[in-house]
């Protein structure tokens, strides 16, 4: 093993997943971890077993198809752990993820029942022993098991300390250390990996591991300052994505590692050329737009506006680019398709993007394609991201379609909307009136389906260029405390705009049926514990 090679564990299926208003779909993620295979990362965190149907089955599928590790996150309790390993067992490199919580903050709050000690000190010796058990538990089933001292960043190190060397004991081979709370300082969280490196007396049979959040935005230079203190994995998200503020950008530490070369003596395999593909299919799928000046993969990263700038460029492109744009993967020059393009054109094209297609899928997407074709003239790669999202939307296991929509408007007329919804139960029509089409459209649904919703956001975007371009639009519904996301795409913005909104209500009523599917207060138990 090359003492300098940085392990790139990838959680954006499962921390990335945990992002408010983010969801996948079983068919999207399994996607993701094909594009993640391709841009060679080494571990792929998939998802949280025990804590849904759905995220079984999405970790299940993942493990067997892909030849990377897949990991599985789980408490430390004996069900999470065995369904864990349930999940990933027919896979060719099963990794176990499990973890307890270590600050004294986490302890006082998660365990202040008294069958859990009386003092805090009888607390943290009850938190050892669960996480010696869970640790030769999850070894009892698979050699690869990695131990997460959550809060590690707010953990006394004395316990510290303690915790992970007892995790070693029972035999993690990788030991993480969180900054669950993005609360430290690079100078701060480096001395923390250094300390562990030199009093964990067990430390060398154990890869370090760092997970960094970006509360205070210094998610990826704390990464750095663990690598640079010892850690060899870091975990980290495409664009960023994950709970809160978001995870360490996997793209920011990989090209940080990679661009100052001559600075850091660490690297990683990640493909970079994958890197942009990456990016706009965790984007396009999770509905969570990159910021324009975003490092790496934003639109804007390297657009260079003012005339000093461009004519520097023109002169010599290192006067202002640290790095060129196709080392991540943006292409140079824009390859447009259109009517006349064949389905082997499009196929390969859509293979370029990191897309995997079915015979069916195929003819599917091509008569979209030629749908699309007759109403733009060129078709970008964006357009085609989007009628790849489009067909995972439909593909979706979905309760309610959008069927008709007929709207009325004008400078003075009362806005109206009449719709039709296909159902397991077959079509619903009604119509209603609203402040605006929008409005109306929305009304003239919840009325169809007898449902009220609190709009947490809409928002609208062009996606592809043109008079003719794709619109999108992101629909936020909130429902006890639960946040639940829709995408809705077309040429026409009203319809995308309901389209948006039946795909966040088809997520609500998924998830409440879950959760009547699971016993008492199962998934309120696993928030609170993540
Ligand atoms: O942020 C965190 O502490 C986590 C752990 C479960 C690894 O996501
Ligand atoms: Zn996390």
């Amino acid at each position: 093993m090359d003492k300098n090679r940085i392990y790139i564990f990838d959680t954006t299926l499962r921390d990335g997943e945990q992002s408010p208003g983010a969801s996948l779909s079983i068919s999207e993620k399994v996607e993701i971890a094909r594009q993640l295979e391709k841009l060679n990362v080494d571990i792929i965190e998939a998802g949280f077993p025990v804590s849904s149907p759905a995220q079984f089955e999405a970790v299940q599928l993942i493990a067997n198809e892909v030849n990377v590790v897949v990991a599985g996150l789980s408490r430390a309790i004996e069900k999470d752990i065995k369904s864990a390993y349930d999940a990933l067992k027919h896979g060719k490199k099963p990794r176990i993820h499990t973890f307890t919580s270590t600050s004294d903050i986490h302890i006082l709050g998660k365990f202040g029942d008294e069958r859990y000690g009386k003092s805090l000190a009888e607390k943290r010796k009850t938190v050892l022993k669960m996480t010696y058990d869970a640790v030769a538990y999850a070894k009892s089933f698979t050699k690869d098991v990695e131990y997460s001292a959550e809060d590690a960043g707010r953990t006394d190190i004395g316990y510290l300390v303690d915790i992970v060397e007892t995790a070693i004991e029972a035999g993690a081979t990788t030991v993480n250390i969180p900054d669950t709370t993005g609360y430290t300082f690079p100078s701060e969280f480096g001395a923390k990996i250094a300390e562990l490196k030199r009093r964990v007396k067990n430390i060398n049979k154990a890869i370090i591991s760092v997970h960094c959040h970006n509360d205070l935005g210094l998610a990826v230079a704390n990464s750095l300052a663990g690598i640079e203190n010892g850690a060899r994995q870091i975990e980290c998200t495409i664009n960023g994505i994950g709970e809160r503020a978001g995870n360490a950008s996997l793209e920011e530490v990989v090209m940080a590692l990679k661009v100052r070369k001559d600075l850091v003596k660490y690297f990683t395999k990640i493909k970079t050329e994958e890197i942009y593909n990456s990016s706009r299919m965790v984007s396009s799928y999770s509905g969570i737009v990159v910021q324009p000046n975003k490092a790496i993969v934003g639109d804007n990263a390297f657009a260079h506006e003012s005339g000093i700038h461009q004519d520097g460029m023109l002169k010599n492109r290192q006067t202002y680019e640290i790095m060129q744009p196709e080392t991540v993967g943006v292409p140079k020059t824009k390859i447009v398709l259109g009517r006349h393009s064949g389905k082997h054109g499009l196929k390969s094209r859509l293979i370029e993007l990191g897309y995997h297609l079915q015979v069916k899928e195929l003819s599917d997407i091509y008569e979209k394609f030629l749908i699309l074709a007759d109403k733009k003239k060129e078709i970008y790669d964006d357009d085609l991201r989007i009628l790849m999202e489009e067909s995972s939307i439909k593909f979706a296991a979905s309760s309610y379609e959008l069927d008709y929509l007929q709207i009325h408007s004008g400078t003075n007329s009362i806005p109206t909307a009449t719709v039709r919804i296909k159902t397991e139960k077959g079509m619903l029509q009604e119509s209603a009136t609203g402040d605006g089409v929008v409005d109306a459209t929305f009304n003239a649904i919840e009325r169809a389906l007898n449902t009220k919703v609190s709009l947490e956001s809409y928002f609208v975007r062009s996606v592809t260029s043109g008079r003719q371009a794709l619109g999108e639009v992101i629909v936020k519904i909130k429902k006890d405390d639960v946040t639940f996301t829709g995408r809705g795409i077309s040429t026409d913005i009203i319809e995308a705009s309901a389209k948006g909104f039946l795909q966040a209500l088809n997520h609500q009523e998924q998830y409440f049926k879950a959760k009547e599917e699971l016993p008492n207060s199962y998934l309120s138990e696993i928030s609170q514990a993540v």
